[in-house]
């Protein structure tokens, strides 16, 4: 069978870059990629594709290529749906606020949307493939909902879980390490799955392409996220023992990380993973232990998620003791809100914690991030509850430049690794600030003997 209509449900940080490598890719292939927010989609069809509503580099330029030649985005699911021989579901999937499983469980509340959409609209054949990161066994669940409520059509399942980064979207899709796509195992599984081998291989090697039955394709995706978190509060979890040993934790890193066995990338110490999918997936793999009965697998994996928590806890701890044990009323200037760089997303970002834990020390914060909104930040802080929004907005301040954030800071905390943030005048930066002027480095990012040269006071994680 072969791919000449493709149709993504979620336009997203996964729908909207991986649907545009594959139009990019694939010209022979009509892509339409749909969701229910109109705002998402008018952003997306902006004439100008700098405002495009995801910030990753090279995207825009590849969007501009391909928007309007094979490449579109719509509302208009059902037609989208009608019209698709193959239909990606790429919606969210976050952890469950209430409810059965609540702060753990995924909330397969939009997937189970889309399903029942899917199976009422169709009226031909379509191949189903779960783009979003699910919980292992959700193909049996979508597959009873679109056998039960359809027109008599045929479905086919596929898992095909998404490995790409945010910040690095782009060139992950391009060279991806793999495409992992998980079929059933009958006679129209296999061709299902031969379809989407296909589609890939247009610009992915096949050796890059590994087949496998759904189960070990939904799990795959959950445990490599598992696994890259593990190693993340693994030397952050060091860090802490490295401040008091004098130990440095850079050195430990790249000692440990040249032993090819273990490999030298995910062992960079920092105030904490963040990000939409680490935690959410590992809780859900603990969720799922947990109701298989696994309780040892679920107190194991979880202990990941404890050590994150502590250290970004810890991080924000560091800074009021330093402070001398008090930062009420003192401007606290943060740079960086999003979770990582070269990217506008700030799901679970570190910064949002340690913004919330100075405010109820009473701080003025104040923030700057090159590529976050004020609005994104506000909505992430009263997301948490723990002040009302207007509290929110007199409490913390948000600037649109880094000179601006830090005048008259006791203390400036690097919550984010953009590559800009290397290259402040340092000098001035310091000059700006009260005496003595607090750096605090949750990413490990600056020059730090330069900076006391400047005359910073310098904390960082991992030395004592
Ligand atoms: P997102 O929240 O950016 O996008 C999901 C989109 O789906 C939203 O725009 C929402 O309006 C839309 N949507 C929800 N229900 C819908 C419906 N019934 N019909 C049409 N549209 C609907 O989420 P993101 O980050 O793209 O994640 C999607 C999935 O991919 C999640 O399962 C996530 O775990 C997974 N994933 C995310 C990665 C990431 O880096 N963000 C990487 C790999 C996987």
């Amino acid at each position: 069978m072969k791919v000449s209509n493709i149709c993504c449900i979620g336009a997203g940080y996964v729908g909207g870059p991986t649907m545009t490598m594959i139009a990019a890719k694939c010209p022979h292939i009509k892509v339409n990629v749909v969701d229910i927010n109109q705002k998402r989609i008018d952003s997306w069809n902006d004439p100008d594709v700098n405002n495009i509503p995801i910030y990753e580099p090279g995207l825009s330029d590849l969007v501009k290529k391909t928007r309007g030649e094979n490449l579109f985005f719509t509302t208009d699911v059902n037609q989208a749906i009608l019209d698709a021989d193959m239909i990606f579901i790429s919606v969210n999937t976050p952890t469950k606020t209430y409810g059965v499983g609540k702060g753990m469980a995924a909330d397969l509340k939009y997937i189970e949307l889309c399903a029942r959409q899917i199976a009422e609209v169709a009226t031909s054949d379509k191949i189903i493939v779960e783009k979003s990161t699910l919980p292992v066994r959700t193909a049996e669940a979508l597959r009873s909902i679109l056998d039960n409520t359809g027109n008599g059509v045929h479905f086919d399942i596929l898992s095909n879980p998404e490995f790409l980064a945010e910040g690095t979207a782009v060139s992950d899709l391009l060279n991806p390490d793999r495409v992992l796509i998980g079929a059933e195992n009958t006679e129209k599984g296999k061709k299902a799955q031969q379809a989407l081998v296909d589609v890939y291989s247009n610009w992915v090697s096949q050796e890059r392409i590994l087949t496998t039955n759904v189960w070990s394709s939904e799990l795959s995706k959950l445990t490599a996220n598992a696994f890259l978190a593990q190693r993340v509060s693994s030397i952050n979890a060091l860090s802490e023992l490295c401040e008091v040993t004098e130990a440095d934790v850079n050195e430990v890193a790249r000692a440990i990380g040249t032993d090819s066995r273990i490999g030298a990338k995910f062992l960079q110490s920092s105030v904490g993973f963040g990000g939409s999918c680490f935690q959410k997936d590992i809780l859900n793999l603990v969720y799922i232990a947990q109701t298989y009965g696994l309780q040892e697998v679920a107190d194991y994996w979880e202990q990941v998620i404890i050590m994150n928590d502590h250290q970004k806890r810890r991080f924000a701890k560091k800074i009021v003791k330093t402070l001398f044990n008090t930062v009420s009323g003192k401007k606290i200037t943060l740079l960086g809100w999003a979770f990582k760089k070269d990217t506008n997303d700030t799901r679970e970002s570190a910064a949002i914690y340690v913004a919330d834990y100075l405010l109820n020390e009473q701080a003025e914060v104040t923030v700057y991030d090159p590529k976050v909104t004020s609005e994104q930040i506000y909505s992430d802080l009263n997301y948490l509850g723990t002040r009302s929004d207007e509290e929110n907005r007199r409490l913390l301040k948000v600037e649109s430049g880094p000179m601006k954030a830090v005048e008259n800071a006791h203390a400036t905390a690097v919550l984010t690794e953009w590559d800009e943030f290397v290259q402040y005048d340092w000098k001035d930066i310091y000059e700006r600030m009260l005496k003595p002027a607090f750096l605090f480095d949750g990413r490990m990012l600056l020059d730090h003997e330069k900076m006391k040269q400047i005359g910073f006071d310098v904390y960082t994680i991992g030395k004592g």
